[in-house]
C-alpha cells in the first residue's frame, strides 16, 4: 500500500521532469526527417496503431516520405519505407545501420547478448557471427540437412493423404507450421517431437510466448521505465519463459552428453555447437551460455518464419487461380508420374521459384526489421542521430510504387528472367534483410519452402471449402513481430496421384 501511495505520489513529479527533460533535447538546426507531430511527454504514442504496425506505418509514410521520423515517449524512431531510402541506409551506412536496440526481455533471452540476433554490433558479434555462420550454414551444412527436409515433407504428404481421403478439411497454416517445426527439431537437436507430445506442446508455448514479450516489454524498456515492466508482471513472466526455455535447452544437452545417445542426434547444430566449444582454436571461447543463447536464435528465428510463409503462399495461389494452374502445370510435367519431387528437380522449376519470391515480397514474414544506429549519420540531408531506433519497413519497401508496377498483385511472373535474389542488394525485395545483419538462415528456408511447396501442390488438388469463393479468403495478419495470418486457411484437399 505504502509503495502505491509513493508511486501515485511520485508520479506526476516525474512526469513534469521528464517533459521538461525531452522538450529541452531537441537542438536547434538539428535537421530531423519529416513526421507527424506527437503530444508532450509520450511523443507519437497515442496515434500507433499496434494491430498492423506495418500497414499505419506504411500508410503515414505516404504523407511524410520514406525517411520518417517519429518519438515514441523519449525513444526516437525512424522509419525506412522505400527501396531507395533502404539502400541509402543500408548500403552506403551499413555500419551505421548494424545495431540492434535493447529490450529487457532480449537481454535475458540472449543470455546477456551472447547471441548473434539480439547482440549489439561489437567485436564479439563479428566473430561470433562468422563462426555460426561458417560451421552451421555454410553451403555443405545446409546441403546436409536435405534428407531430413525431405523425409520431413514426406511424412507431411502421407499425413494431408490420409485427411483427403477421408475428405476432411485440413487447417493449412497449422499443418505447415508442425512440418517446419519438425525439420527445424531435427536440423538443431536430432530430435522428431511426436506433435501431440509434451515436448512439442512444451516447445510451441515457449515460441508463442516469447514473441509476445519481447513486444511487450520493448515500451517500457524503451523509456527507461524498466519499473513498470515490474508494476505490469512483465519482468515475471520473462523470467518465467526465461527458466522453461532454460531447463528445455538443459535437457537437449545433458541428453547429447549422453554416451548412448540415439544416431540422429550426430552433427546436428547442438552437436556442431559443442563440438566448437571443445576446439580451444576457435575464434570465441564459447560456453553453455552461448550454446543455449544459438539454440534460442535458431529455434525462435527459423520455426516461425518459414511456416507462416508457406501459408501465405496457398493463400495467394487460392486467390489466383491462374497462378494456381501454372504452378502446378509447371510441377506436374516435370516430374511427370515419378512421385517424388527431388532437389534437381525443384533447380528446373522457375515458376515455382518466382511464387515463393512473389510470397516473400507481398508478404515478408518479418514486417519491419528493427535496428539501432551505431552512430549519427546523414540520409538525403536529414540527420539521424546514434542510438537512434530504427525500423526497416520491409513489408512497405516490398510494395514500394516507384520499385515495382502493380505492387498490390500477386504476379510471380514479374520475378521471371530476373537476377532477383536474396542476398539483400535488390533494396525492393529485402525479406531476409540486407546489409551486416542480413539473414544467415535463408538459404535454408529458401531450401526448405520450395522444397515443401514443390510437393505440397505436385501431390494435392487444393479447393476452397463449399460455399465459399476465393474473395472469402481473406489476407488479414494479426499483431505482432511476425506476419501471421489472422484467420486460419481451412481447404479442401484431393489426391491428385
Ligand atoms: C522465411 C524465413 C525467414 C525470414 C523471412 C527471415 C528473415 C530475417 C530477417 C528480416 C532478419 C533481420 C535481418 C536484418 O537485420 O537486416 C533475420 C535475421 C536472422 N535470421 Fe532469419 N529469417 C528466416 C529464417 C531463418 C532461419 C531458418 C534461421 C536459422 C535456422 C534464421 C536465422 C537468423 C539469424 C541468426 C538472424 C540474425 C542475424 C544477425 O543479427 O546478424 N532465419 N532473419
Amino acid at each position: 500500500m505504502n509503495s502505491l501511495l509513493f508511486i501515485f505520489l511520485a508520479l506526476p513529479i516525474f512526469i513534469v521532469f521528464l517533459l521538461i527533460a525531452t522538450q529541452n533535447k531537441s537542438r536547434p538546426n538539428h535537421r530531423r526527417p519529416p513526421g507527424p507531430k506527437g503530444l508532450p511527454f509520450i511523443g507519437n504514442l497515442h496515434q500507433v496503431d499496434v494491430s498492423k504496425p506495418h500497414v499505419w506505418l506504411a500508410k503515414i509514410s505516404h504523407k511524410y516520405g520514406p525517411l520518417m521520423y517519429l518519438k515514441v515517449f523519449r525513444l526516437p524512431v525512424v522509419v525506412i519505407s522505400s527501396a531507395d531510402v533502404a539502400k541509402k541506409a543500408l548500403k552506403l551506412n551499413d555500419v551505421a545501420f548494424a545495431g540492434r536496440p535493447y529490450t529487457s526481455a532480449s537481454l535475458r533471452f540472449s543470455y546477456d547478448h551472447s547471441d548473434i540476433i539480439t547482440s549489439f554490433y561489437t567485436d564479439y558479434w563479428r566473430k561470433m557471427r562468422k563462426m555460426v555462420v561458417h560451421h552451421l550454414f555454410s553451403p555443405q551444412k545446409i546441403r546436409s540437412f536435405r534428407p531430413v527436409c525431405e523425409d520431413e515433407v514426406s511424412r507431411m504428404i502421407a499425413a494431408i493423404s490420409n485427411r483427403a481421403s477421408s475428405n476432411q478439411l485440413i487447417d493449412f497454416g497449422e499443418t505447415v507450421w508442425s512440418f517446419n517445426c519438425d525439420v527445424l527439431c531435427r536440423v538443431e537437436f536430432g530430435k522428431i517431437l511426436d506433435q501431440n507430445s509434451t515436448s512439442s506442446r512444451r516447445f510451441h508455448k515457449i515460441t508463442t510466448q516469447f514473441a509476445a514479450c519481447i513486444v511487450e516489454t520493448f515500451f517500457a524498456d524503451s523509456v527507461v521505465f524498466g519499473w513498470i515492466n515490474k508494476l505490469s508482471g512483465a519482468s515475471r513472466r520473462v523470467e518465467n519463459i526465461f527458466e522453461d526455455l532454460d531447463s528445455f535447452y538443459q535437457q537437449l544437452i545433458d541428453e547429447h552428453l549422453d554416451p548412448n545417445r540415439p544416431e540422429s542426434m550426430n552433427n546436428d547444430i547442438l552437436d556442431l555447437l559443442i563440438q566448437l566449444r571443445e576446439d580451444h582454436s576457435a575464434a570465441v571461447k564459447i560456453d553453455w551460455k552461448h550454446i543455449k543463447a544459438i539454440l534460442m536464435n535458431v529455434f525462435i528465428a527459423g520455426t516461425d518464419t518459414t511456416g507462416t510463409s508457406l501459408s501465405w503462399a496457398m493463400t495467394a495461389l487460392m486467390k489466383n487461380p491462374s497462378a494456381m494452374k501454372k504452378v502446378q502445370e509447371e510441377i506436374r510435367s516435370l516430374v511427370g508420374n515419378k512421385r517424388s519431387v527431388d532437389e534437381d528437380d525443384i533447380e528446373k522449376l522457375p515458376y515455382l521459384k518466382a511464387v515463393v519470391k512473389e510470397t516473400l515480397r507481398l508478404y515478408p514474414p518479418v514486417p519491419f526489421t528493427p535496428k539501432e544506429t551505431t552512430e549519427a549519420c546523414i540520409i538525403d540531408g536529414y540527420e539521424i542521430d546514434a542510438k537512434t531506433f530504427v525500423l526497416v519497413n520491409t513489408w512497405a519497401i516490398g510494395r514500394d510504387p516507384e520499385y515495382w508496377e502493380n505492387p498490390d498483385e500477386f504476379l510471380p511472373e514479374r520475378f521471371l528472367n530476373t537476377s532477383f535474389d536474396f542476398k539483400g542488394q535488390d533494396f525492393g525485395f529485402i525479406p531476409f534483410g540486407s546489409g551486416r545483419r542480413i539473414c544467415p538462415g535463408a538459404p535454408l528456408a529458401i531450401a526448405n519452402m520450395e522444397m515443401a511447396l514443390a510437393k505440397l501442390l505436385y501431390f494435392f488438388n487444393w479447393e476452397i471449402p463449399n460455399g465459399m469463393t476465393k474473395e472469402d479468403i481473406d489476407t488479414d495478419s494479426s499483431a505482432g513481430i511476425i506476419l501471421h495470418k489472422k484467420n486460419p486457411l481451412h481447404l479442401r484437399v484431393k489426391n491428385y496421384i
